[in-house]
């Protein structure tokens, strides 16, 4: 058969055999149970992406057969800025992460001058000033800001580049509030801080 007429064909069997892959994840039981939670609730659970299905099967406690894997693909999600600066405008970055509409990071995260942050996450305080500025902090802030599920699989950080929250510059930004030396999240005191 001539590659042309290949391609077809490829998309014919690909396709169901997708669909197949992506309803295994449940059992038929599974399934079932699912369904008596009512239609909404089932088409939420039953149409779940890959990953997120995953995460739900295993209760967030990835099995460490599949955890390499599943790794190598949350990374593969994150796309970085073309003129490779992962540090933007610490101005812009605090009306993001302080705005609960926005990223809503102080939500979870205490270290913020603006709002008493919460402790769903880990503390931020004087995070720049603890981390410093070196290229491997960078990327990894920008990275786990990016996609949190390529450091922390399943995690209920959002996944702020790879669903779309925010653009790769507005994480640029958040970047710079969090590491730039002169921003006042690393100047000025966090909200509730002893
Ligand atoms: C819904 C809660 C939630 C929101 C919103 C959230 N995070 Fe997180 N974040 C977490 C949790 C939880 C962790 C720790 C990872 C884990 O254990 O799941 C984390 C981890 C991190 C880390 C790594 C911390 C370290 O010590 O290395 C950084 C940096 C971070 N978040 C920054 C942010 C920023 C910036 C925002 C906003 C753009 C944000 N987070 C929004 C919950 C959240």
């Amino acid at each position: 058969m001539k590659p042309r007429k290949l391609i077809p064909v490829l998309i014919l069997v690909t396709v169901p055999l997708a669909l197949v892959l992506a309803q295994s994840y449940f059992a038929p039981s599974e399934q079932e149970a699912i369904k008596t939670g009512g239609k909404a609730y089932a088409e939420v659970f039953l149409n779940q992406r890959p990953d997120q299905a995953l995460c739900s099967l295993h209760r967030n406690r990835l099995p460490a057969d599949i955890l390499p894997k599943f790794l190598e693909e949350q990374r593969a999600l994150i796309k970085y800025p073309a003129d490779g600066k992962l540090m933007g405008d610490w101005k812009k970055g605090e009306a993001i992460f302080n705005d609960l509409r926005k990223a809503n990071c102080f939500s979870c995260h205490f270290g913020s001058p603006v709002h008493l942050g919460g402790d769903v996450g880990p503390s931020l305080e004087k995070y720049g000033l603890n981390r410093g500025q070196s290229e491997a902090v960078q990327r990894y802030t920008y990275e786990v800001i990016y996609n949190s599920w390529a450091y922390f699989p399943c995690s209920v950080m959002y996944r702020f580049g790879a669903l779309g929250g925010l653009t790769i510059e507005e994480i640029t930004h958040v970047v710079a509030y969090l590491l730039d030396p002169e921003s006042d999240f690393n100047t000025k005191p966090a909200v509730g801080s002893k």
